[in-house]
């Protein structure tokens, strides 16, 4: 049977990977700057994850949610404890757009509403109203289309003030940071004027944190650099290291009810152990401030190349914008320099996305191969 074909593929086989080291089937090591689209948020098999999933496995691998897990609630104290979200609710699901698709759906049953606004050259996920809120036609087909969503510019008070005043609408959705669209970021005064506006219009602010969450930003959630308070928060890749598990965090306003949401598989007991063993090494490693500390020496190394037209991002959700496109420089730099970067839907921009823990010396060598292919 062939696999169905929807991934270019760049060819490299790693079957073993530590830190941030992968190495493939031939011994080759490679450096990981991409995290495999920053999903590694603590490095690959990191010992405290490798013993916790160990330990787990042995013990217990799935039951589903028909039975009480208390690693969900140890989960939940983590995940409020670290993250400063004291007033919401958690619901486990397995993925970005599971969660984004969960968070719509609440949003739409709280209000009673169907519409949504979205941003221009947003990504939430590739499920129903997921990928409707996603600016990119090519990816959505017919039944998508369906979804009534209106797509706004950042930064554009008008047209945003315009859309809300519609009243039709259950959600805003914005990535604070956004990921696969470049990096783009509004100011805080626009991000600020969308909760105003979405609290006046009881309209159901959704942050999507599925990229920019679990510190990677350098605060545990990106929103938190604006001062927003988002009703429903959607987290996935850097929350299990490489596990698939996703969540949302809802505001206690939004009230459950048994049925409205479900899943068979997310909050199973080998989730939440991946998802609790990251919080400890976030917490015992000072990864957050790790990122923080990281996206101020990037920066200063990044300034000083001078092919380099413009740094983007923040903490460790970083890119590099380049006068010409870089598809073709990622390739050399996989096969000739051994290290993976990553794109975006802008064409010019070099992403850069490593575990939390990297170093300065990480730094330098990055720059080193970079310089040799430019
Ligand atoms: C901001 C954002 N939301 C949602 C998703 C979808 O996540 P998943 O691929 O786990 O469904 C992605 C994936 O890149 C993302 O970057």
């Amino acid at each position: 049977m062939k696999l169905f074909d929807v991934y270019p593929l760049y060819n490299v086989t790693p079957v073993k990977a530590e830190g941030i080291t992968l190495t493939d089937d031939k011994g080759e090591t490679y450096l990981d700057f991409y995290g495999g689209h920053a999903v590694i948020s603590i490095g690959h098999s990191h010992p405290h994850y490798v013993d916790r999933l160990k330990e787990q496995l042995e013990q217990m691998a799935f039951y589903s949610n028909s039975i009480k897990n208390p690693l969900q609630e140890e989960l939940s104290q983590k995940l409020e404890a670290l993250s400063g979200c004291v007033d919401y609710q958690l619901f486990l699901c397995n993925s970005g757009a599971e969660a984004n698709e969960n968070a719509l759906k609440l949003a739409s049953f709280h209000t009673g509403k169907a519409g949504v606004i979205a941003f221009r050259n947003s990504f939430h996920g590739r499920t129903s109203a997921a990928v409707a809120a996603t600016d990119n036609p090519k990816i959505n087909a017919p039944i998508n289309r369906q979804h009534q969503v209106d797509f706004v510019a950042l930064n554009d008070l008008t047209a945003f003030e315009q859309l809300i005043s519609r009243s039709n609408h259950c959600a805003v959705i914005l990535e604070a940071l956004q990921g696969v669209g470049g990096l783009d970021e509004p100011t805080s005064e626009f991000y600020q004027f969308v909760a105003k506006k979405c609290r006046e219009h009881n309209v159901v602010l959704i942050a999507d944190e599925v990229q920019s969450g679990f510190g990677r930003t350098g605060k545990f959630f990106a929103f938190q650099h604006h001062g927003i308070q988002p009703d429903i928060i959607s987290m996935a890749k850097g929350m299990g290291n490489g596990f698939p598990v996703g969540g949302i965090l809802i505001h206690n306003d939004l009230q459950p009810s048994f049925g409205m949401l479900g899943t068979t598989f997310g909050g199973n007991h080998m989730a939440c152990t991946a998802s609790l063993a990251v919080l400890e090494v976030i917490e015992k490693e000072n990864l957050i401030a790790n990122a923080a500390k990281m996206e101020a020496y990037f920066k200063e190394k990044a300034e000083k190349v001078p092919q380099v037209q413009k740094v983007k991002g923040r903490g460790l959700m970083l890119g590099l914008e380049f006068e010409d496109e870089v598809g073709e420089l990622r390739k050399r730099l996989i096969y000739n320099q051994h290290i993976f970067t990553g794109g975006s839907a802008n064409k010019k921009l070099l992403r850069f996305l490593p575990a939390l823990n990297i170093t300065s010396n990480d730094i330098d060598l990055f720059f080193e191969r970079l310089k040799n292919e430019l």
